[in-house]
């Protein structure tokens, strides 16, 4: 693909499927380090209903060594700018597991309506790499997007979810709602095959090291996985240094939402 197919695609479509992005050296250093982040115990670490599975790792952004070089100074930040003509900064960085047997699904929703009502963001303009650190394929539980979606309004259903918002409350820690199997801003099978039309969604399968951009009003989801093998999709989110949040009167923990708009060097 030129460069200009991939940076084409990912407007037209709303995502770009890059495979095997990642050299060899990071990719290897990234699932080194992977149990390390896994294991450890805090607010940052969120977990399946079996109460026992990992299910959520945010805050990589706070971290040093090969995770904030693969999101700062890497072949992934490279593509990043190379698909936005603003200064960008890293909005969030997580980790999705799935693992296997046990890793539970996500539903079809997009991004940008949890950071607008959560964050504050004002305008659908970040963006995400997903960068698969294990062998992704139809069996366990690969991303799944909607081509065109980030175009298409809000679903009657997605319109309902807004009017009953009310931004999370801070003080009960409960955060279910934005990275439990039963997400606020969902979107139902219905939903999202209106939105597809006559085409299919997309599904993300490849080799580790392979990476998916895609647009924060995308519409996009995954399966549980249901095979022997873990699922593990890194997910670092850009944000232009001018759509940050202003004043935004309750943030969320650092380790969901980086508050310090720093642009990437
Ligand atoms: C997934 O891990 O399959 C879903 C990614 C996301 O929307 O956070
Ligand atoms: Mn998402």
């Amino acid at each position: 693909m030129t460069d200009l197919d991939y940076v084409e695609q990912f407007h037209t479509e709303g995502f770009v499927f890059l495979p095997e992005l990642l050299p060899h050296d990071l990719l290897k250093r990234m699932q080194a380090e992977l149990p390390k982040v896994l294991d450890e115990p805090g607010p940052q670490r969120f977990l399946e209903d079996d109460g026992t599975t990992v299910r959520a790792i945010y805050g990589l952004h706070q971290k040093e060594g090969v995770w904030r070089e693969v999101a700062t100074d890497s072949v992934v930040s490279k593509t990043a700018k190379s698909l936005s003509d603003q200064d960008l900064y890293v909005l969030q960085w997580k980790i999705n597991p799935k693992s296997a047997q046990t890793g539970d699904q996500w539903e079809w929703h997009r991004d940008f309506p949890f950071w607008q009502a959560e964050d504050g963001v004002p305008a659908p303009l970040a963006f995400t790499a997903g960068i698969f650190l294990d062998d992704i394929d139809e069996e366990n539980g690969p991303l799944r997007l909607v081509p065109g979606s980030h175009k298409s309004a809000a679903l009657q259903e997605e319109r309902e979810a807004w009017e009953r918002r009310g931004i999370t409350d801070r003080e009960s820690n409960d955060w279910s709602s934005l990275v439990s199997n039963n997400l606020s801003f969902a979107i139902s099978d219905d939903g999202a095959s209106t939105l597809s039309g006559d085409r299919q969604a997309f599904t993300a399968c490849g080799p580790a090291g392979s990476v998916v951009f895609f647009n924060s009003n995308v519409v996009h989801g995954s399966l549980p996985n249901r095979s022997q093998r873990p699922r593990t999709l890194a997910l670092i989110s850009y944000n232009p240094v001018d759509n940050a949040p202003k004043n935004w009167p309750t943030p969320r923990p650092a380790y969901f939402v980086n508050l310090d708009p720093t642009p990437l060097a």
